[in-house]
């Protein structure tokens, strides 16, 4: 089966500081990958890259038969927002809009049409349990309603792809258990796949696959 993601001979240093030194790996649709390793190993440098935010130094990254690399700034910017979606330890919420118009803006950067981006908005609140919360402004709602919300506005643009950076770093216990359930409910409801860098170990052995970075490789 032709991988939906493949990462090939991935390296890329800060200055004369190697991080990543020939990254390998292949993700299939639907699956839920988890990365771990120690502080400073590389994760967050790596997930940027597969998620196109950053450049490697050397190697390819092709993404639903697209070699990212290739695509120029403008190109790459229209590809990462159609089709990947990102969920960081802070929400990043907009502090001025409400949740649904937070959900709603990856759509409307994408020039989609605004009815059907609410709808689908509006869908997703009601799936992630936000529907009777759709109006509040992100300082109104609880640690986890923020985090759901930003699950919820990673996925408005149906991504191929979502990478999750420490997503329940944030979070207590419970709320973070909650938010792991619901990244495999988004799979097996709607087959969404998800790379989830975490130091959480219980959702880093849930996954379907657990990759480690150490000294600069996948081990
Ligand atoms: N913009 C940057 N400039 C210089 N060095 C950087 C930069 N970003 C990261 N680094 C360094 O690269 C290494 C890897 O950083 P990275 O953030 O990828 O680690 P990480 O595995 O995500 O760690 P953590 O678990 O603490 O989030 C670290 O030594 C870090 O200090
Ligand atoms: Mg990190």
């Amino acid at each position: 089966m032709t991988p939906l993601l493949q990462a090939s001979d991935i390296t890329r240093s800060y200055g004369d500081l190697p991080v990543l030194k020939g990254i390998n790996l292949q993700i299939q649709s639907g699956e839920i990958v988890s990365i771990v390793g120690a502080s400073g190993a590389g994760k967050s440098t790596l997930l940027h890259i597969l998620g196109t935010l950053d450049r490697p130094d050397a190697g390819q990254v092709t993404l639903g038969g697209e070699n990212v690399f290739n695509l120029n700034e403008k190109d790459l910017a229209r590809f990462r927002n159609d089709r990947i979606g990102f969920v960081f330890q802070f929400h990043n919420l907009l502090a001025e809009f409400s949740a649904l118009e937070n959900v709603c803006l990856p759509g409307f950067i994408g020039g989609k049409n605004e009815q059907e981006v609410r709808a689908r908005a509006e869908e997703l609140l009601n799936i992630l349990g936000l529907g009777d919360r759709k109006n509040h402004l992100p300082s109104q709602l609880s640690g986890g309603e923020q985090q759901r919300t930003a699950v919820a506005r990673a996925l408005v643009n149906s991504p191929a792809i979502v990478f999750a950076d420490e997503p329940s770093g944030n979070l207590d216990s419970h709320n973070a258990e909650e938010l792991h359930k619901l990244f495999f409910r988004l799979r097996d409801e709607l087959n969404q796949t998800f790379v989830i860098v975490t130091h959480n170990d219980l959702l880093a052995h849930m996954a379907d696959r657990q990759l480690t970075i150490r000294d600069g490789q996948i081990v």
